[in-house]
């Protein structure tokens, strides 16, 4: 009996060692040769300056450059719940950036995660999404980076811990989540709608934010951009799931998308506000049309009976249920508003503005996750955020964790018709360790 189950184990080890050795066979890349680096001269104007456009949309500063340092050097470390894993760099430096990389060689990371020297990309790098970019848009991109100042950089090292960190083990992450393809046409569609889904799920990656991730940190296909927390934010959902009073109509969605301020939703902080800001802000306004176009399809309600919202109405009863709420005895969240908030913040004279965002209609206020709320709150919104120019003063120093958890419920209380948020002290002690 006991030989048995011995040669049973054994034969499923066998087994186990067999398939494992098949997947890391079928996704075993060969090295690409290193070349010389192309002299800028070999690339086109016109590629290099689509290139620059393309690199906005792909938000690739966002993680190849370090607060402050030099454009595309690499070095920031992007937290995984496995450890950091650190952006490497991209300028075209022979020894320590992609200098002697060839196009096929960006080409192939680009599309399928696998770094000149053949070995497996970490998923951080949205490679998935890259994949979908088309072979002209890869050229350009090529372009761009091959003319940018080559900088002297060596990545740091990742923390991710022994055997997570193998390289190889990335076949079997492929294998399971990796599933390259192309966008079928859809023939109800227009040309503006395809062009933003060309977009989105490609070199703007919006899901890589936008769309929760499972224990193994692929994006969840089933739950697609339902909403996910990232680095203490929350990326809101962008269907119809998304709890704003007011729905995210094309044109919502392109004022946001363009000028990161709608005075009818809210402002671009955080890393959506780096999204706008130091990515799309180079897009020409076709593009920002055309994403538009995309999300507000995604955002419409998928049940036709479901009426449409009247804008002026909600906008009337919003504005008249935080107008009626002031001082009340003994309710500390609503005199910090008055004495912190309501200076700037209320829109007496009956109309929304932008640069007094009405918190009643405001997507922070009523988000199922109070984390944005309370980044706002701790550190304001800088001038270069948001609606640039416009500026909201941090409170992390004017203000206790107690304060924020009173002022936090009581916005909600007031100025939404959600449930009340749960464990909002845990979640004000988090945001403001940054952890
Ligand atoms: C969300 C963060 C993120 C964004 C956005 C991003 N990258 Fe990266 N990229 C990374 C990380 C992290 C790595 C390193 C992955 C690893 O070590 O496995 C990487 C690696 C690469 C590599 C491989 C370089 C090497 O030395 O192995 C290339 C090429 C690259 N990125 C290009 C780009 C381009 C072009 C864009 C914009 C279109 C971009 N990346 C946007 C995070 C990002
Ligand atoms: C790096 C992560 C990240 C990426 C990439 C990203 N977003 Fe966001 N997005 C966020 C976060 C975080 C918020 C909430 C910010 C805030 O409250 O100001 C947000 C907010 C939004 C909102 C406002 C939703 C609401 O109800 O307030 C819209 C619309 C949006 N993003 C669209 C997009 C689109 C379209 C793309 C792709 C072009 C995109 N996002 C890419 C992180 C991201
Ligand atoms: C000095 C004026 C001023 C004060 C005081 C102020 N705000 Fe703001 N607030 C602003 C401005 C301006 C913006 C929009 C910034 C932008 O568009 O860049 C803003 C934006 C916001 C947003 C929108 C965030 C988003 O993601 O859409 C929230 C929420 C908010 N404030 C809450 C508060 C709360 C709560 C207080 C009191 C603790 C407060 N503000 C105090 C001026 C102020």
């Amino acid at each position: 009996m006991f030989k048995k189950i011995c040669t049973g184990l054994l034969i499923l080890l066998g087994l186990i060692v067999l398939a494992a050795g098949a997947v890391y066979a079928a996704y075993w890349r060969a090295a690409l040769a290193p070349v010389d680096p192309p002299p800028p001269s070999s690339f086109s104007a016109q590629a290099i300056a689509e290139g620059r456009i393309l690199a906005g949309i792909g938000n690739c500063s966002a993680c190849h450059t370090v607060k402050g340092g030099a454009a595309y050097a690499g070095g920031r470390g992007l937290a995984t719940p496995f450890g950091a894993i650190h952006a490497t760099n991209i300028t075209p430096d022979p020894q320590t950036g992609i200098g002697r990389w060839s196009l096929a060689a960006f080409q192939r990371a680009m599309r399928e995660g696998v770094a000149r020297n053949g070995e497996h990309l970490f998923p951080v790098f949205p490679y998935t999404h890259f994949a979908l970019a088309s072979d002209a848009d890869i050229a350009a991109l090529y372009a761009y980076f091959m003319t940018r100042p080559a900088v002297v950089a060596v990545t740091p090292p990742n923390t991710v811990p022994f055997p997570l960190n193998q390289r190889a083990l990335q076949a079997g992450w492929k294998l399971l989540f990796f599933k390259p393809g192309s966008l079928p046409r859809n023939t109800a569609q227009g040309t503006d709608w395809h062009r933003g889904r060309y977009l989105a799920e490609g070199l703007a990656h919006c899901a890589a934010c936008h769309t929760p991730r499972n224990a193994l940190g692929a994006e969840r296909t089933v739950a697609a951009y339902q909403g996910a927390a990232i680095d203490n934010w929350y990326a809101p959902p962008l269907t119809a799931a998304n709890t704003a009073p007011l729905p995210w109509s094309r044109d919502e969605l392109y004022a946001f998308l363009r000028t990161g301020a709608t005075a009818l939703h809210g402002v671009a902080a955080g890393p959506m506000s780096e999204v706008v800001h130091e990515g799309m802000d180079a897009s020409p306004d076709a593009d920002i049309r055309a994403l538009a176009a995309y999300f507000a399809d995604l955002a419409r309600p998928r049940d036709a009976n479901e009426p449409a919202v009247d804008t002026a109405s909600v906008i009337k009863a919003s504005l008249a249920r935080s107008q009626k709420v002031g001082m009340v005895d003994n309710d500390r969240g609503a005199s910090l508003y008055v004495a912190a908030c309501a200076s700037c913040h209320s829109n007496s004279d009956g109309q929304p503005a932008l640069l007094r965002p009405e918190l009643s209609l405001n997507s922070a206020v009523s988000a199922p996750d109070p984390s944005n709320l309370i980044q706002v709150i701790l550190h304001g919104v800088g001038k270069d955020e948001g609606l640039p120019g416009a500026l909201m003063p941090a409170f992390a120093h004017a203000l206790s964790d107690a304060d924020i958890v009173q002022l936090a419920a009581y916005l909600r209380r007031s100025r939404s018709h959600r449930p009340a948020w749960t464990g909002l002290e845990a979640t004000v002690a988090r945001v403001r360790a940054g952890k």
